[in-house]
């Protein structure tokens, strides 16, 4: 039967790189039925609600989606659409790719480095955000469950598995944030413990940033809190190139939803500036996902092999072109 997929295109640059997407999934015959739905301020406008409940019951019922970034209105009163659609659909695993191609103006070659980020609890779990009457404290709940760090830390070790990756690094603050941190940490050294194949290794989250930026070659697959996830995710996408370069995958038991790592970039938005290249990694990895693997990798050898060459990149990348000519390019080049 045909795989039906939702597409949220989403705000700001979002239409822009998810169109470029789609064409690109076309290129390569993919014959996928699409279900398009609103969220974000396009859905605020159009529906009265950032999140509406028809856009909830299409991602339930594709279980894959395939979605541009959100703006979530600031101080509104409006909690992150992201972090709902990830916590209601269980969705505990944020799966954050970077990888090296020459061409870019990043700093380093050869980077191949997984982020695994929990997706689910941390400083993200949205409980017990408490202002007080005259507004001078503020406290926030952070949970982590020994549940949810043994499948967040599982997951990360079948991935490296999976994947045929060698390490696993464990980044926490476990000697300040002594109980939540430290059930993290206690549960990582007990899972490593089952995979003696793969080298497992610690590091303290503020260290990990250091030795990041001067070392990230030691760096294989990183499994982390939500907070820290976010962070670092970030810091490697500056490794390869920028933000431009970054997928990401929600993964849950049933659902997923695939996306780029950064915002929808307000201030490049509808000027046909932005790299479609995270959303189309982002679909790489949704046909991964689909064990559509012969189709993932000529899209990642297209998109290499244009970004290597400089034909028609983007200016983030170094080069002078926009978002359509980018896109052409890799589809002149399948
Ligand atoms: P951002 O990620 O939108 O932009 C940060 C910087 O990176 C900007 O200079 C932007 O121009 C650049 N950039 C991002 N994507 C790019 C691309 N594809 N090509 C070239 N340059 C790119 O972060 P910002 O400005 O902090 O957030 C803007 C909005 O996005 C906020 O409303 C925020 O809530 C939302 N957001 C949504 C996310 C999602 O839907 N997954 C994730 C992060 C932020
Ligand atoms: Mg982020």
């Amino acid at each position: 039967t045909q795989q039906r997929i939702t597409v949220i295109k989403g705000d700001g640059i979002g239409p822009d790189i998810v169109d470029a997407a789609l064409l690109i999934l076309e290129k390569v015959g993919c014959d996928f039925a699409y279900d398009f739905a609103d969220a974000g301020l396009v859905a605020l406008e159009n529906h009265g609600e950032l999140l509406p409940q028809q856009t909830l019951d299409l991602i339930e019922k594709n279980k894959v989606t395939l979605k541009g970034p959100l703006t979530t209105p600031v101080g509104e009163g409006f909690t992150s659409i992201n972090v709902s659609l990830r916590k209601k659909f269980q969705m505990y695993a944020n799966v954050r790719p970077v990888l090296s191609f020459k061409g870019t103006k990043a700093r380093y070659e050869d980077i191949d480095i997984v982020t695994v980020r929990e997706n689910t609890e941390g400083m993200y779990s949205g409980l017990g955000q408490v202002v007080s009457d005259d507004g001078t404290e503020a406290e926030a709940k952070s949970i982590i469950t020994r549940q949810g760090a043994e499948r967040i830390i599982t997951f990360a070790y079948e991935l490296a598995r999976r994947e045929g990756r060698k390490k696993v690094t464990a980044v926490h603050k476990a000697n300040i944030l002594k109980s939540t941190s430290g059930l993290f940490l206690k549960v990582a050294r007990e899972i490593a413990d089952k995979y003696p194949d793969i080298e497992s290794t610690e590091m303290i989250v503020d260290n990990a940033c250091m030795q990041l930026v001067m070392n990230p070659h030691q760096f294989d697959v990183i499994v982390t809190t939500n907070l820290f996830g976010d962070i670092l995710s970030d810091l490697c996408a500056g490794l390869v190139g920028g933000l431009g370069m970054a997928p990401g995958a929600n993964i849950g038991k049933d659902c997923a939803i695939f996306e780029a790592v950064h915002g929808s970039a307000p201030d490049i938005a509808g000027k046909n500036l932005a790299n479609p290249t995270s959303v189309i990694l982002a679909s790489v990895q949704m046909l991964e996902y689909l064990k559509m693997a012969d189709k993932a990798d000529k899209i990642r050898n297209a998109l290499k092999e244009v970004i290597e060459s400089g034909d028609r990149t983007t200016r983030d990348l170094g080069g002078q072109h926009g978002t359509t000519d980018f896109t052409q390019a890799v589809l002149d080049r399948l």
